[in-house]
């Protein structure tokens, strides 16, 4: 029997989290804890298997968890992972990791006040395609780099936001287009890219009935002189592929990804999360490090809040 698995939330993604831990020969699902929505929790263990519970600490002393992964409205992952940190059981968070970097450098100080590990899933970190620009770009490949960007020109329909208590609300998205689904484009530019200089964005509204943005375009300059850009969506009709691209005096490497996802979250795959799963439970039995921890799921979040300032954004959030 593997490490057992509490999933915290029993949404549209915390089924994958359960397809990849039953897919997993290392795991073992303890089941789901679900404190806004119990029943939730009751109909997701019935399908998948597994416990279910209404309350944090009554699920983290009761399942026998080896580790937690979170799948709540991004704006309730907080609570869950400092429960996890409280009872120090190693924990995996759904991006954004918190939906700012105030809320993030709290979860990491107490995730570290009581030695818990702490990992932000990211699952197209483990793709063949961003694996090898990672290659390209640290052997020097470019040459010296001078533009890098992420295009993701997505669509939802207006019942995306309409028929959720959430999606793109400043209080428990954090945000729109960018914050929710452009996130991970940001978390490859962050990651192959060095720290950002000064951003200048727009930002704007355009086509849906929701609180935050559902475009953005920004221009932005990293440290030692290269140049970048985001365009980010959820009102390109029907949603295209997503791309980042980053040139240099040596070379070029671009990277654009079938539609999948761009309209339909729900034909998404479980393998990434398997290999994120599988990833984080290998790093606590081997010491290894897990490639995105709290500090490193910090630099998405830092650079969309340096967007929505620029693109003259007020977040109406705690
Ligand atoms: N890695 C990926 O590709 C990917 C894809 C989709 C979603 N996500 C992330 O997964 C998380 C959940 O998304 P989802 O699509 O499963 O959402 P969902 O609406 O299907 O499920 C949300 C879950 O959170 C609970 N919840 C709802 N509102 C809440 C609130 N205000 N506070 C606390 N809990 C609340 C619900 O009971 C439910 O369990 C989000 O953080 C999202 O960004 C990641």
């Amino acid at each position: 029997m593997g490490k057992k698995v509490l999933i915290v939330g029993s949404g549209l993604i915390a089924r994958f989290h359960a397809r990849a831990v039953n897919a997993s020969g290392n795991l073992e699902l303890a089941g789901f804890c679900d404190t806004f929505m119990p029943e939730s929790a009751r109909k997701a263990s019935a399908e998948f298997g597994g416990g279910a519970w209404g309350g944090l600490d009554a699920a983290l002393e009761e399942s026998g968890a080896g580790m937690v992964s979170v799948a709540t409205a991004s704006g309730g992952h907080d609570e869950a992972v400092k429960a996890a940190a409280a009872h120090r059981v190693p924990v995996l968070v759904e991006k954004p990791l918190s939906i700012t970097t105030a809320r993030i450098d709290e979860l990491i100080a107490a995730c570290r006040a009581t030695s818990t590990p702490l990992g932000c899933i990211f699952q197209t970190r483990w793709t063949d395609e961003f694996l090898e620009a990672k290659r390209k770009v640290e052997n020097g490949e470019l040459g010296r780099i001078t533009y890098a960007g992420v295009r993701i020109p997505w669509w939802r329909g207006d019942e995306y936001y309409t028929k959720s208590s959430w999606h793109g609300t400043w209080a428990v998205d954090g945000g729109g287009a960018l914050m929710n689904q452009s996130i991970h484009m940001i978390d490859w530019l962050t990651a192959l890219m060095p720290e950002v200089v000064e951003v200048k964005a727009f930002a704007a509204t355009l086509a849906h009935p929701m609180e935050a943005e559902d475009t953005v375009s920004a221009a932005i300059l990293f440290k030692g002189g290269a140049l970048g850009g985001v365009y980010a969506t959820t009102a390109s009709f029907p949603g295209r592929g997503k791309m980042l691209e980053i040139t240099g005096t040596a070379g070029t490497l671009e990277v654009t990804d079938a539609v999948t996802g761009a309209s339909r979250p729900d034909q998404l795959e479980y393998e990434g999360h398997l290999r994120c799963f599988e990833a984080f439970a290998g790093s606590l039995d081997s010491g290894a490090p897990y490639p995105v921890p709290g500090e490193e799921a910090r630099k998405s979040v830092s650079l969309i809040e340096r967007i929505y300032e620029s693109g003259g954004l007020r977040r109406n959030m705690v």
